[in-house]
């Protein structure tokens, strides 16, 4: 892909929160896993585990549990990407976020790449959802959801666009 194509790719990337019927194949969902563990994380430590939910029941629970997550419902795949922060560094486990938004980027822009729509749904940091999350998908105590990405072929069209503003560049020094 030329570098004028994997920008527009980005560019193009938009939370996409309608869906039609049509499913997300399992060679699809593999290319979206093999882009999100392709992500950089701290000392190379991948401290990540991706739940794939597909079934309708799962997906109901997590639409009814999140204030915001109600597309999870009509998207026939949630991946839910997790961080287990005793894989990363001993003192700096935290690392585990930044490496695990780097993999959940990756696969909203894998998702774009496919023609697929995709929405990242925030998790933690909120205590409340991270257990629900837990409850739901049957996560281990040392594991927590970072989000939820709602899947789905879209059925509503945005424009591309970057948010580029001047005022927050800053160049050399503060
Ligand atoms: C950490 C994080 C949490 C988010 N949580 C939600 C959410 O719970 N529900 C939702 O519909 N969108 C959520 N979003 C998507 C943002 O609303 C969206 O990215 C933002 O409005 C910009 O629009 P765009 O993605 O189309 O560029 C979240 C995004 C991030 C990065």
């Amino acid at each position: 892909m030329s570098p004028q194509l994997t920008v527009d790719n980005l560019f193009a990337r938009r939370s996409i929160r309608q869906y039609t019927d049509e499913a997300v194949s399992d060679e699809e969902i593999r290319v979206l896993l093999e882009a999100a563990m392709a992500a950089p994380s701290a000392g190379n430590r991948k401290p990540w585990h991706f739940v794939v939910v597909t079934d309708a029941q799962l997906r109901e629970q997590i639409a009814a549990s999140h204030p915001h997550a109600g597309m999870v419902r009509q998207a026939p795949v949630c991946i839910v990407p997790c961080g287990q922060p005793s894989l990363s560094f001993e003192d700096r486990s935290d690392f585990w976020i930044q490496d695990l938004s780097a993999a959940t980027e990756n696969i909203l822009l894998a998702a774009t790449a496919l023609g697929l729509g995709s929405v990242w749904c925030g998790v933690h940091p909120v205590q409340e959802r991270v257990r629900e999350a837990r409850e739901i998908l049957g996560i281990p105590e040392d594991v927590i959801a970072l989000c939820y990405i709602a899947i789905g072929h879209p059925a509503e069209e945005k424009e591309p666009r970057t948010q580029y503003d001047e005022e927050r560049v800053r160049r050399d020094r503060w």
